[in-house]
């Protein structure tokens, strides 16, 4: 156990290693390459568990893009936007977000969990309802808390549970939230019932897009605009930090949304802007979304060649139809045995343990990238299924 000076940290070393012996503790761990297949040491790396699902975040256009805007407007934005932190990049970026994914107006956050964290508590408060999907990512269900609403969980991807709810809590205004692409199962929302049942009680919506966008849609516009649902979303929530390969997070919305948001959005707000460089990275990915609309289409036939290959050797994708494919292994430390043999493979995957995902669902998270080819994808499925066997999980 750990030993520790201050006598007001002694409740530390035993909390952490109850998590140890439950194979949950957490640890940082140095990569010298981010790219999703990389040389390094005369070996080939395999990177699965980046969520750079375009293969942006190493493009030369956006090196340019960063490196001429930090030229032009130095290294960080100084201030927060209401002040003097505003540049005309931010708001160029607003409005290509804004046209990108059919919205009148979009509004720009320091990350994409500040996005959740400053949107949700702008508009719904103490007299208020929450409607939440039980498997909707932390960084909502820790907006939701902060909001102070009546927070509801319902049925994951589930639009009758919704309704229940929705008939029985009907005062204050009531806000409905979910993913439209699941970050941990990477299984699809069933969007146009959930909206359309907010809509006839007449509740808001926030959509998080975080893993959607990019990939989902016409150039990777996202699934609420292909629905045809961008009336009735209030908030079309994206990050600019997975598929556009850079930083930030954003909200498109009204006009009077985003107003109300410049207002009342404290991670807006009590922040420093975000720095020229990543904002001018985003605009050159949304330049190349352009120019190259097909990129997410490729990445998720990839995807459904991996998940069929992996079916085909007996492993558990749930109910995966997008990049993000999960293999359900179940205990932790199994799980995490499997990942180090992988990785002894050149093959890097996300173990995904609780609190992440609930107790007794561990499993391996592949992010599938424009950078993975149909090879690649062969070699790992033949290393999985020997990792599996090995770990008595097939
Ligand atoms: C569903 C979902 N929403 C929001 C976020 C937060 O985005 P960001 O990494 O830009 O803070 C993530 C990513 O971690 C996510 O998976």
């Amino acid at each position: 156990m750990q030993k520790v000076n201050r006598k007001s940290e002694i409740w530390i070393p035993p909390a952490l290693a109850a998590r140890h012996a439950d194979h949950r503790l957490r640890t940082l761990r140095t990569q010298r390459n981010t790219c999703g297949r990389y040389e390094e040491d005369g070996q080939t790396w395999l990177n699965f568990a980046s969520n750079d699902y375009l293969d942006l975040a190493h493009d030369p256009r956006l090196l340019q893009a960063a490196h001429t805007a930090t030229q032009a407007h130095g290294t960080g934005a100084t201030a927060s936007r209401l002040v003097t932190g505003n540049l005309p990049l931010h708001e160029q970026l607003e409005t290509q977000l804004a046209a990108h994914r059919g919205y009148p107006a979009a509004l720009l956050f320091g990350s994409g969990y500040l996005t959740n964290a400053g949107v949700i508590p702008a508009i719904v408060g103490r007299a208020d309802h929450i409607f939440i999907d039980r498997l909707a990512h932390a960084s909502m269900i820790d907006a939701a808390q902060l909001s102070g609403a009546r927070l509801h969980r319902f049925a994951h991807n589930d639009p009758q549970a919704l309704s229940v709810l929705l008939q029985k809590h009907t005062s204050g205004r009531r806000l409905v939230l979910t993913e439209s692409v699941f970050s941990m199962d990477g299984d699809v929302a069933p969007l146009t019932a959930l909206v359309n049942m907010a809509a006839e009680h007449e509740a808001m919506v926030l959509i998080d897009e975080a893993h959607a966008g990019g990939v989902f849609g016409p150039g990777g516009s996202g699934l609420v605009r292909a629905l045809g649902l961008t009336d009735r979303v209030n908030c079309a929530m994206g990050t600019c930090s997975k598929a556009l390969g850079s930083y930030g997070g954003y909200v498109a919305c009204s006009t009077a949304m985003r107003d109300w948001l410049i207002n009342h959005a404290r991670s807006l707000i009590y922040t420093t802007a975000l720095p020229p460089a990543v904002v001018a990275a985003s605009l050159a990915a949304l330049q190349i979304l352009e120019t190259e609309p097909d990129r997410g289409a490729a990445v998720l036939a990839r995807a459904k060649y991996f998940r069929e290959r992996l079916r085909a050797v007996g492993a558990d994708t749930l109910q995966s139809a997008s990049q993000i494919v999960p293999v359900l292994t179940g205990d932790n430390a199994r799980t995490l045995r499997v990942a180090e043999r992988l990785r002894a493979d050149g093959i890097i995957v996300g173990a995904m343990r609780p609190p992440t995902v609930p107790p007794g669902k561990a499993r391996l998270r592949f992010s599938l990238t424009y950078a993975h080819g149909e090879a690649d994808l062969d070699h790992t499925v033949d290393r999985l299924a020997q990792a599996l066997t090995a770990e008595g999980l097939s």
